[in-house]
């Protein structure tokens, strides 16, 4: 045989090993206004977009063994779609790893132990419907399909608390007082465990408007300090039926490819498990309502089927579990090579797999290069009297290059931000630029661009003279450090 044909032979062998096919272009790229980016693909280096109008729907699933960097990924994603579009996010956050970011980003943290829910709330629902969800939770949560005869008897006295005359809005504990009263133990015992003694979260009346959480941008809803196992499921669960709900009463909207809501579970295999559970509901539906269901877990089987096959995007991270990949493999299909790639793993490394929209696109497993992490948006906060202006570190620091600061003053001040944890007095800020020989008129100036206004400019500049008067904090602080 001809040796040079051997030769290409081999090398074309040789060249599909290296090279496993890529997406085309067209389908990764988009504009930075269309597109979410994640990273780079290992061998072409395309860069990755996910953008919603190029896909099949706008749910994203990201799976790998624990520190794999499933929560760095979501945390890169929703931080770069938040600059672009504005969105808003729920992350239902089990385990409480989100706060920090969250808070960083400007988003807000709710702490649900801190908080009520009365998941009686009907949330502009006919009684029917809301009666028929909580019994569904239950399903979920205790098993009640196995107790016919309680099932039967709990929703009786659902009801019945539900036509109560009197002002008072039932909660949970009416119901098991009810049945108690009843002698229905059995059925009373199955929810007592959600209104545990010494914990009233379920009880009181709620203290949380989900549907303004819906529209606040970033928020994580920390459960973690419930409790227990059951009420972080039954408050994750009754969050997700809020969250159905204004779904389907908001309508649909026409305008492609802007998801109006991430809704983030990380980790909360015991309401993505379950066929009743709205997040099918959820990931069946929010195509047409433009809301997004992002589900990160360690393992794929947790993962209804019903979720796995209404997912546009799969970030697979390092997974090692042969039973995990065997089953993900099943799912969403790729050759041994990546199999053999994706247990071998590092941190952030992650194997793609997107179904576009396009009728002629082949579904396809890629390799990226590794999730290209961002920093998180970080915000300063400017406490000038009695107002606190908000702003944007990276814009801040524009700023202060417009004003003539050079890097090692913007250096200065940034630590003495960073020593307040993102805040600083107004006075003090003042008090570093005189230090830099700004004059009175540039420095009010600019603290006018900041956004603050005339009231507060007096009572600023009226705390850096009574400082000065006192050798204030300030000036001692910036001697050593401006030496
Ligand atoms: N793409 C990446 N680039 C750089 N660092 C990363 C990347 N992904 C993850 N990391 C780092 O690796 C560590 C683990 O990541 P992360 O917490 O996201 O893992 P996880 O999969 O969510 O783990 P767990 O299942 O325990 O929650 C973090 O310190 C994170 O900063
Ligand atoms: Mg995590």
């Amino acid at each position: 045989m001809d040796s040079s044909y051997m030769l290409s032979k081999e090398l074309a062998r040789k060249m599909i090993l290296v090279h496993p096919p890529e997406p085309r272009k067209e389908l990764l790229l988009s504009s930075p206004s269309n597109g979410v980016y994640v990273g780079k693909t290992r061998f072409l280096r395309t860069p990755v977009f996910w953008n919603p109008g190029k896909l099949i729907n706008p749910h994203i699933a990201v799976l790998g063994i624990t520190g794999s960097g499933k929560s760095y990924t979501v945390k890169t994603f929703l931080t770069r779609a938040s600059l672009i579009w504005n969105t808003n996010a729920i992350i239902i956050d089990w385990v409480g790893e989100y706060g920090e970011w969250v808070r960083q980003a400007g988003g807000r943290v709710i702490n649900l132990a801190k908080e009520r829910l009365n998941i009686l709330d009907l949330v502009g629902l006919p009684k029917r419907s809301r009666i028929k969800q909580l019994v569904s939770a239950l399903d979920i949560l205790v098993d009640l399909k196995s107790f016919p005869d309680e099932r039967d008897e709990i929703e009786d006295a659902l009801e019945h608390v539900y036509n109560r005359r009197g002002k008072k809005k039932p909660h949970l504990l009416d119901v098991v007082k009810l049945l108690e009263q009843r002698g229905k133990k059995k059925a009373a015992r199955l929810i007592k465990r959600f209104t545990e003694e010494g914990t009233d979260f379920f009880a009181g009346s709620s203290t949380l408007d989900i549907k303004k959480l819906t529209t606040s941008g970033l928020v994580s809803i920390d459960l973690h300090q419930l409790p227990t196992e059951e009420m972080r499921s039954l408050a994750g669960l009754t969050i997700l039926q809020y969250i159905k709900e204004l779904m389907r009463a908001e309508g649909m909207k026409q305008d492609h490819g802007h998801v109006r809501l991430f809704v983030v579970l990380d980790e909360a295999w015991k309401i993505s498990q379950d066929e009743r559970s709205d997040v099918i509901s959820i990931v069946r539906e929010g195509r047409k309502y433009n809301f997004s269901l992002i589900i990160a877990t360690q393992n794929p089987t947790d993962m209804h089927k019903t979720i796995f096959s209404n997912i546009g995007t799969v970030f697979v991270l390092r997974m090692i579990l042969r039973e995990y990949r065997d089953y993900l493999r099943k799912s969403i299909g790729y050759s041994d090579f990546l199999d053999t790639e994706i247990s071998k793993f590092g941190v952030g490394d992650a194997a793609v797999n997107m179904i576009f929209s396009e009728r002629q696109s082949k579904v396809m497993t890629f390799l990226m290069d590794k999730i290209d992490g961002e920093e998180p948006l970080l915000i300063y906060k400017i406490k000038g009297g009695n107002m606190m202006v908000e702003i944007e570190r990276e814009q801040f620091v524009r700023m202060l290059y417009e004003l003539g600061l050079n890097e090692s003053q913007l250096s200065l001040l940034k630590s003495e931000f960073e020593k307040g944890d993102g805040l600083l007095e107004g006075e003090q800020l003042v008090a570093v630029l005189e230090k830099f020989g700004y004059s009175r008129p540039s420095i009010i100036s600019f603290l006018r661009q900041l956004g603050i206004d005339e009231k507060n400019l007096v009572r600023i500049f009226s705390l850096v003279k009574m400082r000065k008067a006192t050798k204030g904090v300030v000036n001692v602080v910036l001697e050593d450090s401006n030496g």
